[in-house]
Formats: C-alpha cells, structure tokens, sequence
C-alpha cells in the first residue's frame, strides 16, 4: 500500500507530524525502531528525568525542608526501587499514550530499523531481519539525536560507571560521589536529582560558567543557588580523560587558561557533553540527501533535503536540540504537505532547566542584544519582593525583561526561580503576538500569584515597578 507520508522516528518531532498529518487527511505511517514509541524524549529523556527531578525534589524537601512551615521531625526513608518504578510507570503511560494516538488516527506503526531507499522508498528491517519496503510520496526523517561524548576524550560508557543520561536515571543505588562532566542543561538536572538524594555531586564545566548560552547575569546567580545547595562546580576546566578504576572512575581536566592538571575519583562519572545529530545506518549518503559540517541533515525553509520529496526536523537538522521546537517543525511539516503554510517561530522558542529552582528563557539575553547593537532595556524584579514566594519560602531568584528602547517591544525574558517554567510562557504568547513591556504590565495578574513578579518585571522596563 502507498502512503501519502512515511515518518522514520516516533520522537516528539515524529510522532507529533504523523499526527498532525492524519488529522489533515494523509494516510500516514510511522517506522520506529525502539519497542516503543516516543524516542528519546518519552523513554529515556525529558519524561523519566521529570519523573526524577519531581521525586527527589519532594524527598529533598522532606529531609530538609520543611521545618520553617512548622513541619517538624519528618525523617523520610529513600526507597530508591519504588522512585525508579515511579519514573518507569510515568514513562509507560506516555509512550501508550502515542500509541493510543496511533490508533485513533489511523497510523500505521512499523517496528523495526528504517533505510532511505531515495525518494518515495523506506525499507524496514525489523528485529528479526525481515526486511519490507514502503512506498510513499514523502518521507520525514525525525531520527533525532545521541550522546555526543567528549571531543578527542576516548570515553567507555557502560552505563553503571561512566553513564550518560540514560544510565544516570536508572542508578541502582545513590552513589556516594558523582562526577558530571558538563555544566549543560543534562549535568545541572541529573546532577540536581543524584544530589538530592545525598550524592556528593562535582561538576566540571568547560566554559567560564554553567548553561553557557543563558543569560549571562541568570548563569551566574543560578551558579551561586546550585553551590548554596551543595553543588561543587569548577568552572573553566577542560576534562582530558575518562577513565575506569577498581571502586568506580577518575576524571582529569585541567585549567582551560593553561595549568596543572587535576584528578578527582568517583563512584560514578556522568558525561553530559552534548548530543549530535542521529543519522546512522539511514542510507543517507546512499539516497544522496546532503548533511551540512556538523553532521545534520540540511533543509530549506520548508524542512525539505536536498533530495524532493525527502525531509527533516528535530534533533537532526539545525536550531536547538529541544523536544518542543521539534513539535513545532512537526506540526508545521504536516501543514505543508497537506498543502497549507507551515511555519515556526524560530525567535520565540521558550527554554526551561527543570532544576530547583528552574530556569527559563526566551528571545535573547542581555549578550546577544549588545552584539547585536540593539538599544534596550532592562526590567528586573526580584522575587524576594513577591508576596506569594515569601509565603511558600521561594524568594530564590527574579525576573529580568529585555524591550527594545525605541519601540518598548520585548526582546526576551529570563526567569529563575520557583515555577519559572511555567511563567515564562506569558512572556513567550506576548512575544509571540509582538507585544510591549508596558502591554504585559498594563496586564492583570491575580494576586498573589509568582507572576506578579512577570508583570513587575515588565512594569521596570516600561517604567517603574510598584512594590520595588
Ligand atoms: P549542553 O550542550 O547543554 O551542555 C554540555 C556542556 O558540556 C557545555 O556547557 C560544554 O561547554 C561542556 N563541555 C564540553 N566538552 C567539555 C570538556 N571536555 N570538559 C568540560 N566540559 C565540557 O549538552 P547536554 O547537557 O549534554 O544536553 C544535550 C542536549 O539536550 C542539549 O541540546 C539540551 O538543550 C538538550 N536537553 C534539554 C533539556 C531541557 O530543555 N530541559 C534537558 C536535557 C537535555
């Protein structure tokens, strides 16, 4: 049977395009080669790791939070199995979700390795090795991405000593020391999560400060609240080597500036030093469909290759490696081959760190804005000065809004602090509609709310805030 759509990668990008697509009318089908569906993202990424970050955080506030509210000898037991159970039950329902989603939608599911024949062919290979071949009149390559390692560092992952993300959220035991290896958004969450539960957590971070690419001003206190915590984070350091001991792993690294060497021992070492593009075994080269010097899949503005009837989104082409800008190219793809105008919004993709408190941004910092020789402005609200963060003990953090000086039009907004994840998305719609500082804050915000500190952000940009 011909298809109208033939998908290869149930991700976040994938499986949200097959959707859209059959939604719109097109007979679709999806090629997966995981057991399940949902990519990296529902079975060893965003999801589980939520599910972890939630649980400790609860059991960090337990041991250790609790006795200013009054709440006094709570002595909790960490029964780390049942955590991992909560994350792998979390995991199952929102890959069955997919599959229901599937279902509802007439989308074929084919499980097994898909291979770019050329336009308007994939082969199937399942487990077995049985090998089919679908006709269809586009395909999508959602392939998404993998664990990048370290530059010119031979690494051994054997996912119990030296892990990546995918061992570092099925640790059978707390171990007593971890070493992360990058101070990214990977190495600050599942760092967060392992010291929680009572790891001695160090982070070794190339740059000159952690989450590299934030706001210079938020990566800095956010610096600050990590080490508050526990968090021993050296920065401006280079890991030379990975390497296995008798009781666990050594890293080195040395002084980016020049310097001597160090070597710390741990239990368990976590790598988290990027990802790259996930193209293996595609038939890429074979189809002829053109990667760019990073490994990516190359596309136009309409996400197709260089190949006609072959496209990409995701992990695999350009723009930040997020599971929801994914959905969007998704979503987008989807319209365009049923005919309509697909579009993203590539200037207003929201980022969060789901870490405690977490950190959230979207459009551009401070840094970008001078580098760009835009005159702008800055609203910045502490929320040590908002009602409802002193009542739930969340005073950590603040807001910062950057409008454009001229026009009054916001640039970008940076939270951190409790919930930061779910605020920024006020800033994210106002961006997304072209709104001013004094739009958001000639907004009514329910008091006493965190937002509040949004729109006293805001109210700085524009003008002045009241309760500063
Ligand atoms: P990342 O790119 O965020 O961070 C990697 C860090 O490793 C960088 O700060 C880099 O400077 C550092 N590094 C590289 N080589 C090093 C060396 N030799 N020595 C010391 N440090 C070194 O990558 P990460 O954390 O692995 O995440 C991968 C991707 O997954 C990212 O694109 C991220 O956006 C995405 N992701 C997003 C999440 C979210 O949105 N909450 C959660 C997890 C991942």
């Amino acid at each position: 049977m011909a298809y109208d759509l033939v998908v290869i990668g149930s991700g976040p990008g994938g499986y949200v395009c097959a959707v859209k697509a059959a939604q719109l009318g097109l007979k679709v089908a999806v090629v997966e080669k995981r057991a399940t569906y949902g990519g990296t993202c529902l079975n060893i990424g965003c999801i589980p790791s939520k599910a972890l970050l939630h649980a400790s955080e609860m059991y960090s506030h337990a041991a250790h939070g609790m006795d200013s509210l009054g709440i006094e000898g709570l002595a909790p037991k960490l029964n780390l199995a049942k955590m991992l159970g909560h994350k792998d039950a979390t995991v199952k329902s929102n890959v069955d979700g997919v599959a229901f989603l599937f279902k509802k939608n007439k989308i074929d599911g084919f499980q097994g390795t898909g291979k770019v024949l050329g336009a308007g062919k994939v082969a199937v290979t399942s487990d077995k090795g049985e090998e089919q071949v679908l006709e269809t009149k586009a395909i999508v390559i959602a392939t998404g991405s993998d664990v990048a390692g370290i530059p010119g560092v031979k690494v051994d992952f054997d996912e119990k000593v030296i892990v990546s993300s995918t061992g570092a959220i099925a640790l059978e035991k707390v171990p007593e020391n971890l070493i992360v290896v990058g101070g990214g958004v990977i190495g600050l969450e599942l760092g967060s999560v392992w010291m929680r539960l009572g790891s001695k957590v160090t982070v070794v971070e190339y740059l000159d400060t952690i989450l590299g690419g934030m706001d210079g001003e938020v990566s800095k206190q956010f610096q600050r609240m990590l080490a508050k915590q526990g968090m021993d984070i050296r920065v401006g350091a280079k890991v030379t080597g990975v390497e296995k001991t008798k009781s666990g792993a050594k890293v080195t690294f040395e002084p980016v500036k020049g310097g001597e060497a160090t070597t710390l021992e741990a239990n368990v070492v976590l790598v988290a030093t990027g990802r790259r593009p996930y193209t293996d075994g595609l038939g890429l080269a074979e189809a002829g469909v053109a990667l760019d010097n990073r490994g990516r899949v190359e596309i136009d503005g309409h996400f197709q290759t260089n190949v006609p009837g072959i496209y990409a989104l995701g992990d695999v082409v350009r723009g930040p490696m997020l599971a929801h800008k994914a959905e969007d190219e998704g979503v987008a793809l989807a319209e365009i081959l049923a005919g309509q105008a697909g579009h993203v919004n590539y200037d207003v993709i929201p980022s969060v760190v789901y870490t405690q408190p977490e950190v959230a941004s979207v459009g551009k910092t401070e840094e970008e804005l001078k580098a760009a020789g835009v005159a702008y402005k800055v609203g910045k609200f502490p929320f040590s000065a908002n009602g409802r963060a002193r009542a739930m003990l969340a005073t950590d953090g603040f807001v910062k809004i950057l409008a454009d000086k001229e026009t009054d039009r916001v640039l970008g907004g940076h939270i951190v602090g409790f919930g930061a994840g779910e605020m920024i998305h006020e800033i994210t719609v106002l961006m997304e509609f072209g709104g001013s500082a004094e739009d958001l804050g000639r907004t009514c915000h329910a008091h006493p709310t965190m937002s509040e500190a949004v729109k006293e952000a805001a109210l700085g940009a524009f003008f002045k805030p009241i309760h500063m």
